[in-house]
C-alpha cells in the first residue's frame, strides 16, 4: 500500500484532536497538509456528552449535535468542515505500530503515514475488571464507557431493560455520572465502590456526604468498602448477579463498571520519557523526540502554578493543551515562541439537577461551608482547600456562573487566610470580598 505523506499528524481523533484541528485552522493550515487519524467512526466530539446527554430518556444528544468545540461554545465541526479545508480525517482507522525515529505509522490494515511533525492524542482507556481476572467478567450486559459505541450498546441495554436492575461499580465520575442517569431512565439502581466515601481522588468526606445523601433520596442503594470479586450469568451468559467481598450479592441486569482510565501510551513505549504513567512534555505540550508533542490526557506537562510534573485527565486541559501545541508548532516554524502554559485545574460533573466546578488544587486543610444539606430544595455549598496559609482550591455545588468564575479566578490568586474559622463563616461571600 502507498505510503501516505502530512506535514502534520494528529494520532487520536477524540477531543484534544478536534480543537487541536480547529485551532491549525485559525493558524494556517494548507489543504493536505494536516491529517487526524483516529480509530472511531465519527469525527471529533465533546466526550462528557456520553455520561449525560447521550443516555437520557427523553430527546438524548445525538451526533452531529455534539461534535467539537460546542463543550466550550465553540463552532461545531462537522465532517463536513474537515473536508472543506483539506484536513484528512482517517476514521475507523487503528495505528498499530509507531516508529518515531523514521516518523512513521502503521494502521491495523497496513496503511503507512509519514509525518513531519506529530501530535499524540491517544487519550485514555478504560480498566477492565477482566484486566484483574475478576471472575465472570465478561458475561453479557457488563458495560464500560469510552466512546460512543459504548455508549450506544449502553443505550440499547437501558431500554431493553426496562425497570430492571443496575448495578454500578466504581464511586468516581463514571460510578455518579451512570448512577444518575440510569436512575432518571427508571431503573433500579446500586452502586459499589470499595472507599468510605465517593470521589475521593477529589471529594472531601462533606462534600461526599451530601451526594450520598441526595442519591440515596433517590432511592440509590449505596454500599461503600467492598468490592466486585465475581458476576454470575443466565444460560444466555447474560449477567444476573454481582458478588462482592464480604459475601453480599446484588441482582444485575446490567453492570456499568467504571474503576479508573489508562493513558493510551503502550504505543510509543520505550521510544519517548514518560513520567508518572504519562509521556513527558514540557510547558509546549513537545516530548523528548523531536517533532513529537503529546497532548490531552497521556501528556504529563509542567503544572506551572503548582512547580510539578502532573497528568489531567478532564476536558478542559485537553482542550488548551491542544491549542497550546498547535500554537508552539506554528510558532517555532516562523522561529517564535508562544508563552508558557500556565494551566488552573478545572474539573465539573453533572448530575440529576446538580452541578458542581472545582478550581485549582485540593491539597492542604479543608473548609466546607454553605448549605450541605442534601434535603434542601436548592442546596450551595463548596469546600476551600488551605495549603501554608493560602487558598489553593476552590468547589462550588450549585454555583451561578458569576460565582463559578469568581471561584476560579481566587484559586488561581491563591489569596492568604488569616483565619479558618472565619472564612468557614464567610464561606461564598469571601469571594466577594476578595
Ligand atoms: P480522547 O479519549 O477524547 O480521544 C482519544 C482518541 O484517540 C479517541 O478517538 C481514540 O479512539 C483514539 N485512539 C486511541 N488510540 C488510537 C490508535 N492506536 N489509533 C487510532 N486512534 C486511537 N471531563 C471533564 O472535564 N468533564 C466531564 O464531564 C467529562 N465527562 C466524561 C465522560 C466520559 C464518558 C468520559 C469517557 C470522559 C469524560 N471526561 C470528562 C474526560 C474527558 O472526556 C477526557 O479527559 C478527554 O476526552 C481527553 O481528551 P483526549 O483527546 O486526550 O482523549
Ligand atoms: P475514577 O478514577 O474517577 O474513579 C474510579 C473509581 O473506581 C474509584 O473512585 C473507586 O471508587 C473505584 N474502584 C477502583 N477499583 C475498584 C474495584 N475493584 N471495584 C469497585 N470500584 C473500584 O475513574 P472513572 O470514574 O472510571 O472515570 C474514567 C475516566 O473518565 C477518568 O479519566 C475520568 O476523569 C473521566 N471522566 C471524567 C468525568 C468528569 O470529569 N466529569 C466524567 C466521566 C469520566
Amino acid at each position: 500500500m502507498a505510503e501516505k505523506h502530512f506535514k502534520y499528524v494528529i494520532l487520536g481523533g477524540g477531543v484534544a484532536a478536534g480543537y487541536a484541528a480547529r485551532e491549525f485552522e485559525k493558524q494556517g493550515v494548507n489543504p493536505g497538509e494536516l491529517a487526524i487519524i483516529s480509530k472511531e467512526a465519527v469525527a471529533p466530539y465533546e466526550r462528557p456528552a456520553l455520561s449525560k446527554g447521550y443516555l437520557f430518556p427523553e430527546s438524548p444528544a445525538r451526533l452531529p449535535g455534539f461534535h467539537v468545540c460546542v463543550g466550550s461554545g465553540g463552532e461545531r465541526l462537522l465532517p463536513e468542515w474537515y473536508k472543506e479545508r483539506g484536513i484528512e480525517l482517517f476514521l475507523s482507522t487503528e495505528i498499530v505500530k509507531v516508529d518515531l525515529a523514521s516518523k512513521s505509522l502503521t494502521s491495523k490494515s497496513g496503511s503507512t503515514f509519514i509525518y513531519g511533525t506529530l501530535i499524540i492524542a491517544t487519550g485514555s482507556t478504560v480498566i477492565r475488571l477482566t484486566d484483574f481476572g475478576v471472575q465472570g467478567a465478561d458475561a453479557k450486559n457488563i458495560f464500560y464507557l469510552r466512546d460512543v459505541d459504548d455508549a450506544d450498546k449502553l443505550y440499547e441495554a437501558i431500554k431493553a431493560k426496562e425497570n430492571g436492575k443496575v448495578v454500578i461499580v466504581g464511586g468516581g465520575y463514571i460510578g455518579l455520572e451512570l448512577g444518575a442517569v440510569t436512575k432518571l431512565n427508571n431503573l433500579d439502581v446500586a452502586m459499589v465502590y470499595p472507599e468510605p466515601w465517593c470521589m475521593p481522588r477529589l471529594f472531601t468526606a462533606g462534600i461526599a456526604e451530601f451526594y450520598e445523601g441526595y442519591y440515596a433520596n433517590k432511592g440509590i442503594q449505596i454500599i461503600k468498602g467492598t468490592v466486585a470479586i465475581g458476576f454470575d450469568s443466565n444460560a444466555n451468559g447474560e449477567v444476573t448477579a454481582v458478588k462482592l467481598r464480604g459475601g453480599g450479592v446484588l441482582d444485575a441486569d446490567i453492570v456499568v463498571v467504571g474503576v479508573g482510565g489508562r493513558p493510551l501510551t503502550t504505543l510509543f513505549k520505550g521510544q519517548v520519557e514518560e513520567e508518572k504513567g504519562g509521556i513527558k512534555t514540557d510547558a509546549f505540550f513537545k516530548t523528548s523526540v523531536p517533532d513529537v508533542y503529546a497532548v490531552g490526557d497521556v501528556a504529563t506537562f509542567p503544572l506551572k502554578l503548582y512547580g510539578e510534573q502532573r497528568r489531567v485527565e478532564h476536558v478542559d486541559h485537553a482542550r488548551k493543551s491542544a491549542e497550546q501545541a498547535v500554537k508552539a508548532i506554528k510558532a517555532s516554524e516562523e522561529g517564535k515562541t508562544v508563552e508558557e502554559y500556565d494551566y488552573l485545574p478545572y474539573f465539573y460533573s453533572r448530575a440529576f439537577d446538580l452541578s458542581w466546578q472545582f478550581y485549582g488544587d485540593n491539597v492542604g486543610d479543608t473548609v466546607l461551608f454553605g448549605d450541605n444539606n442534601p434535603e434542601s430544595p436548592k442546596a450551595k455549598f463548596g469546600t476551600y482547600w488551605i495549603k501554608e496559609g493560602k487558598l489553593v482550591g476552590a468547589f462550588l455545588e450549585g454555583g451561578t456562573p458569576e460565582e463559578n468564575s469568581a471561584i476560579a479566578k481566587v484559586a488561581r490568586a491563591q489569596p492568604s487566610v488569616q483565619n479558618v474559622d472565619e472564612l468557614a463563616k464567610d464561606g461564598l461571600a469571601f469571594i466577594s470580598k476578595f
